[in-house]
C-alpha cells in the first residue's frame, strides 16, 4: 500500500518522525513537504536529528497570507497526488498544510486519514480551529490522540470514523529522552539545571497587537529566574518592528532549538511559559510545570492534572503562575504509552489496504 504524508510546519516534522519509522517495511511511504516552514532551524534540523527520510517532493510555498498560502499548496498538491497516486493521504495536526492536503485529496477522491483528530479549542479566532474542524469533517479516518478528542468527534457525528490511537508526540519524546540521557547533552550556555524557565510565544493573538506583545514581554522580563526565550521568526520580526526588546530583564534571547536540545532544555528547566500546543504536552510528559498564555487549551488534561495553568488577559497573574511549585507526582498517561505510531499504521493498513487505487 502507498501512503502519502503531507507535512509543512515544525510540529508536523516531529509527528512525522515516529510515523516514518513505524511505516518501514509495512507500506510504501511518500513524503511531501509543502515548504510552509523553510528556515533551517524550522525545518531541516528536524529531518536530520529525527532521522526522517528526505521529502520526495517539496512544494516550496513559503510564507504568505492564509488564503494565498493554503491555495498555493492546494494547487501544488493536486499535481503531486496525480503523479504519486497514493492509496491514502495522511495529514497531521491543524496547520494550513493540513487543510490544503485534506482538501486536495478529497476533491480527487483519495481517502484521507487525519492524525491528531478531534482536538478543539472552540476558539474560532484561531486559524488552527478552522483547519482541524474542516479537516476532521473531510477525512475518512480520524486518528485521535485522546479520549477527549474522541468525545468531540462523537459530538460532531463523526464517531464511526474515529479511532483512539494515542499521541505520536509521546512516542518521539520518549525515544529522544532516552537518547539524551545516554548522550549527556549540555544545557544552553549560562543556564543551570532547575534555574531557568523555557519560553515560546508565536500565536498571532499574542504577537500581532504591539500593546499585548509588550505587556507579555514585560511580564516575562520581570520573572524571578532567567527566561530562555526561543524566538520564532514571527516573534522576532514583530518585536523588531514595534521596538520591543526581547533581551530585557530576565529574558535570554535564543534562536529556536532543534528537537533534542528543546527536550533537554525543558527537562532541566524550572518551568515552561508558552502559547504552543506541543510544548504544553511536552512539559507535562517531562513533568515540568507549564503556564500557557492563552484563554483556553486543547490539551485540557494538562490543566485538569494540575501541570498547566492558563493566563490570558490578566498578565498580573503570570509571575504567580510561573513561579508556583510543581504539583504532586502523577502517573496519569492521557497521551498514550509511546506506541501510537504503530497503532496508526495498523489502522491505515486495516482501513485502506483493500481500497482500489485511483487510476
Ligand atoms: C504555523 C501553524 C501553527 C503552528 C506553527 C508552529 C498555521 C495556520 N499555523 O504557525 O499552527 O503552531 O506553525 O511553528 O498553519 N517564518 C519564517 N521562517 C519559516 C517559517 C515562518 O521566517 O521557516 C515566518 C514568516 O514571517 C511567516 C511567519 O513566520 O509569515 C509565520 O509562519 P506561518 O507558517 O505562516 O505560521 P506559524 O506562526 O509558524
Amino acid at each position: 500500500m502507498r501512503i502519502l504524508s503531507v507535512v509543512g510546519a515544525r510540529p508536523q516534522f516531529v509527528k512525522l518522525a515516529p510515523i516514518a519509522r513505524a511505516m518501514e517495511g509495512r507500506a510504501e511511504h511518500i513524503i511531501v513537504h509543502t515548504g510552509q516552514h523553510y528556515d533551517e532551524l524550522m525545518s531541516d534540523v528536524f529531518f536530520q536529528d529525527l532521522d526522517i527520510p528526505a521529502p520526495d517532493y517539496n512544494l516550496g510555498v513559503g510564507s504568505g497570507k492564509h488564503g494565498e498560502q493554503t491555495g498555493t499548496m492546494l494547487a501544488g498538491l493536486e499535481g503531486v497526488f496525480e503523479r504519486a497516486k497514493p492509496d491514502v493521504v495522511l495529514v497531521y495536526g491543524d496547520t494550513n498544510s493540513t487543510l490544503a492536503a485534506a482538501l486536495a485529496a478529497v476533491k480527487m477522491h483519495i481517502p484521507v486519514a487525519h492524525l491528531e483528530a478531534g482536538l478543539r479549542s472552540f476558539n474560532r479566532r484561531m486559524p488552527e480551529e478552522h483547519n482541524r474542524v474542516l479537516t476532521d469533517h473531510a477525512a475518512d479516518l480520524l486518528l485521535s490522540p485522546t479520549q477527549v478528542g474522541m468525545d468531540h468527534l462523537a459530538n460532531e457525528g463523526l464517531a464511526e470514523r474515529a479511532l483512539l490511537v494515542g499521541d505520536v508526540m509521546t512516542d518521539v519524546l520518549f525515544r529522544v529522552r532516552e537518547q539524551l540521557s545516554a548522550a549527556n547533552e549540555p544545557l544552553p550556555s549560562g543556564l543551570d539545571a532547575g534555574g531557568y524557565y523555557v519560553c515560546t510565544i508565536h500565536r498571532p493573538d499574542n504577537t500581532d497587537d504591539p500593546a499585548r506583545l509588550k505587556a507579555i514581554v514585560d511580564s516575562l522580563a520581570a520573572l524571578n529566574k532567567p527566561v530562555l526565550l526561543l524566538a520564532h521568526p514571527r516573534l522576532k520580526a514583530l518585536a523588531e518592528s514595534h521596538g520591543i526588546n526581547l533581551a530585557a530583564g530576565s529574558l535570554v534571547l535564543s534562536e529556536p532549538l532543534a528537537y533534542p536540545q528543546l527536550v533537554n532544555a525543558v527537562a532541566n528547566s524550572a518551568g515552561v511559559v508558552t502559547d504552543s500546543g506541543g510544548l504544553q504536552k511536552e512539559a507535562f510528559l517531562l513533568r515540568v510545570p507549564c503556564t500557557t498564555i492563552r484563554p483556553e487549551t486543547e490539551w485540557v488534561e494538562t490543566v485538569q492534572l494540575g501541570w498547566n495553568v492558563l493566563v490570558n488577559d490578566d498578565l498580573g497573574r503570570l509571575a504567580g503562575a510561573v513561579e508556583r511549585p510543581a504539583p504532586g507526582p502523577t502517573d496519569a498517561a492521557p497521551y498514550g504509552d509511546g506506541h501510537a505510531a504503530v497503532r496508526t499504521i495498523d489502522a491505515l493498513l486495516d482501513t485502506f489496504a483493500s481500497v482500489q487505487p485511483i487510476q
